[in-house]
């Protein structure tokens, strides 16, 4: 039997070769006299084979059913290409529609808007442009298992569903097998004691909680897996489901946190642009003419550090019209990211120790007693890509900051534990995978870096 070969292989091929059996999907086809000739493309890189069926192709005479979108199957032989821009074409020896593909199917056009693409999220697949992004993600999300890996950290499965709400990254997904028509009440209150688990449960916010367990233990580790936030922000930039990156250090400060973030931004950067050469290309030419100038700068540059308060002073001083000025003690407004990281350093920034009120309660309280050892990493056309800190080890003064925020100390006794057996400084990051995705390929809308979005009362199957 014959083995089915890919595309990409053939297209690399060194020299001639016989009996192959390709299999993929239309993208063009054109009659000439004498031949009719097929684009090919089999998701296995971006470049069609274009093979030529001649009158004598058994299985011919289903030509006119080889329409774009049809899959089909072609066995021939790789022959050197007299036609321009190929070095190779298939010479078919036998043709057999496999689907074929009717003329309602809504990708006949070369080229369609973002917009309405989402809108046929379950066929996008089969454009050039969701192709290479979907073989970019595949392979940057290999890359960063090999950056750790390379480095001796553990990956750790942290869970999905989880039992404490206290992960404080924002609002949460119930997870319940409660009926929603007859939701049991106890004394007034909803009696989760009959729900699945006993107890509430939500889908995760974050692994970091779980993972840091885990680094007290193993040292080096990392979770990278799907988060979800139930906030309603319908930006281009946020999404209900996002892939997240999330290493842990430990018998680290903020400083090594920063640097691993820096290396690993670049690592991803310098495999893309050398692993995903055409794949990156498509974005270079449809989406933005000076990709890979801008993320050659930042391969090539030193991150800048700057601390909280000097950035608010540089804002402060910067005389831009803001829509929200800005002042010490509030979150900086994605104007003022984007001011910092693309006008004032005309690069990568990572924003550190900011006050204590703004961030989480695990965040390790400074000398100063204001500000907490917390970064974001900010970069030009997405604004903040990172955000981080060095853990707040010692046990009474995370008990203070627990409770200083109003939460309940019992429903982290798991997490205090680990704080009071062998506690050790340990500092660690998120990286949001869909925004690292938007950088380097320069796409604005977060929901076109993802093969199926869930956004706000946006749910395709
Ligand atoms: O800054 P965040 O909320 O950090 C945490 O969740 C920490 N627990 C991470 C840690 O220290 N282990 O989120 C981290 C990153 C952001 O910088 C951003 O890139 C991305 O996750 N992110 C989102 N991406 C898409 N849609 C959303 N709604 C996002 N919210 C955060």
């Amino acid at each position: 039997m014959l083995q089915r070969t890919a595309v990409r292989d053939l297209l690399a091929a060194e020299s001639p070769r016989t009996a192959l059996d390709v299999r993929g999907w239309v993208r063009t086809r054109r009659d000439a006299k004498e031949f009719s000739f097929i684009e090919l493309n089999d998701g296995s890189c971006l470049k069609s084979l274009q093979c030529v069926v001649a009158a004598d192709c058994v299985g011919f005479d289903a030509i006119k059913s080889a329409t774009t979108g049809a899959s089909v199957q072609i066995e021939g032989e790789l022959v050197p290409s007299a036609g321009k821009g190929q070095r190779w074409e298939l010479k078919a020896s036998r043709l057999q529609i496999i689907g074929a593909c009717p003329d309602d199917f809504p990708l006949q056009k070369k080229r369609h808007s973002d917009e309405y693409l989402r809108t046929i999220a379950h066929l996008r697949s089969r454009t050039n442009k969701f192709g290479a992004m979907a073989r970019i993600r595949s392979r940057l999300a290999w890359k960063i298992h090999d950056f750790f890996q390379a480095r001796g950290f553990h990956y750790i499965h942290t869970p999905i569903i989880t039992g404490s709400d206290c992960e404080g990254a924002g609002d949460m997904f119930r997870v319940t097998t409660l009926p929603l028509d007859r939701v049991p009440v106890r004394d007034g209150k909803v009696d989760f004691d009959e729900d699945f688990f006993g107890k509430e449960a939500h889908l995760t916010v974050s692994g970091q909680l779980a993972v840091e367990t885990y680094c007290l233990g193993l040292g080096k580790v990392y979770t990278f897996g799907p988060t979800f936030r139930a906030e309603n922000s319908n930006t281009s930039r946020h999404m209900a489901e996002f892939w997240m990156i999330e290493p842990e250090i430990a018998f680290a400060e903020l400083a090594d946190d920063m640097q691993l973030a820096e290396d690993m931004v670049k690592a991803l950067l310098d495999f893309l642009c050398t692993d995903c050469v055409d794949d990156l290309e498509v974005f270079t030419h449809f989406v933005d003419p000076t990709l890979r100038d801008r993320l050659d700068a930042v391969r090539q540059a030193n991150f800048a550090r700057v601390s909280y308060t000097d950035a608010i002073a540089i804002l402060q001083g910067a005389g831009e019209p803001f829509e929200y000025a800005p002042v010490w003690g509030a979150d900086l407004q994605s104007e003022h990211e984007r001011y910092l990281t693309e006008k004032h350093f005309n690069g990568p920034v990572f924003v550190h120790d900011w006050p204590k009120d703004i961030k989480a309660f695990y965040m390790r309280l400074n000398d100063d007693g204001r500000t907490v050892a917390a970064m974001d990493l900010l970069i030009p056309k997405v604004g903040e890509l990172v955000g981080g800190s060095q853990r707040e080890e010692r046990l009474d003064a995370l008990r203070q900051r627990i409770s200083g925020m109003g939460l309940n100390l019992d429903d982290y006794w798991w997490y205090l534990e680990t704080r009071k057996f062998g506690t050790a400084p340990h500092a660690g990051f998120g990286l949001g995978f869909e925004r690292f995705l938007m950088f380097a390929t320069g796409v604005a809308n977060i929901r076109d870096v993802i093969p199926f979005p869930r956004t706000p009362k946006h749910l395709e199957f």
